[in-house]
């Protein structure tokens, strides 16, 4: 691993130290596999700029820090001595995936791009599902309005990734979430049934 990676993850785990929930360092550290498995299929890509772009992505986020123009990221890149011009190839990326999450908007970079399918693909599968639960808890959500969310949103993430990786490692976990969701109706129908069942002896 070279000496730079290894840097940005000890940063951004001291970063996100005592932020538990949807953003911490170990979703930085998923988004940034998602995305090294990603772009190992896109030869264009520069893969440091993927890689540095995945595991800052969130480092500047408004929800957790009041940094302005990615002052995190800058600061941190340029005391390692990554050159300014690199620095801005980065965080135009990084503002790319959360620009297009507020907006709806394509990454013009294919770096960007990999890191908005990586970030996406995070929300996806097993990950997803457990992200999800989570949030709903510490937000005191009842299930059904968990469950809402997979239709409102997560169910319509397969059809927005960017990458030809991104879109066949989408499909494999949307299709987990599905029979997962179909397996959790079923068992909350048959719980229905058998609480009307109770009441009615
Ligand atoms: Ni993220």
């Amino acid at each position: 691993m070279p000496p730079i990676i290894r840097s940005t993850i000890t940063y951004i785990e001291d970063l996100f130290r005592g932020n538990a929930g949807g953003h911490d360092a170990a979703h930085s550290l998923r988004v940034y596999r998602n995305a090294m498995k990603i772009a190992e299929n896109e030869p264009e890509a520069d893969p440091e700029i993927v890689a540095l772009a995945a595991l800052l992505h969130d480092a500047d986020d408004h929800k957790l820090f009041h940094t302005e123009n990615n002052a995190n990221t800058r600061s941190f890149l340029a005391e390692n001595r990554v050159p300014e011009e690199m620095i801005n190839q980065i965080c135009t990326a990084i503002n790319a995936v959360s620009f297009s999450q507020n907006r709806g908007k394509t990454p013009s970079t294919l770096e960007g791009k990999i890191v908005q399918d990586a970030d996406r693909l995070d929300a996806l599968g097993a990950i997803g599902i457990a992200r999800t639960f989570a949030y709903g808890g510490e937000h005191g959500r009842p299930l059904q309005e968990s469950v809402q969310h997979f239709h409102d949103k997560l169910l319509l993430l397969k059809d927005t990734m960017n990458t030809e990786t991104g879109r066949q490692l989408a499909k494999e976990r949307h299709a987990f979430m599905e029979s997962f969701l179909r397996e959790l109706q079923e068992d909350l129908l048959r719980l229905d049934q058998e609480v009307l069942l109770h009441r009615s002896l």
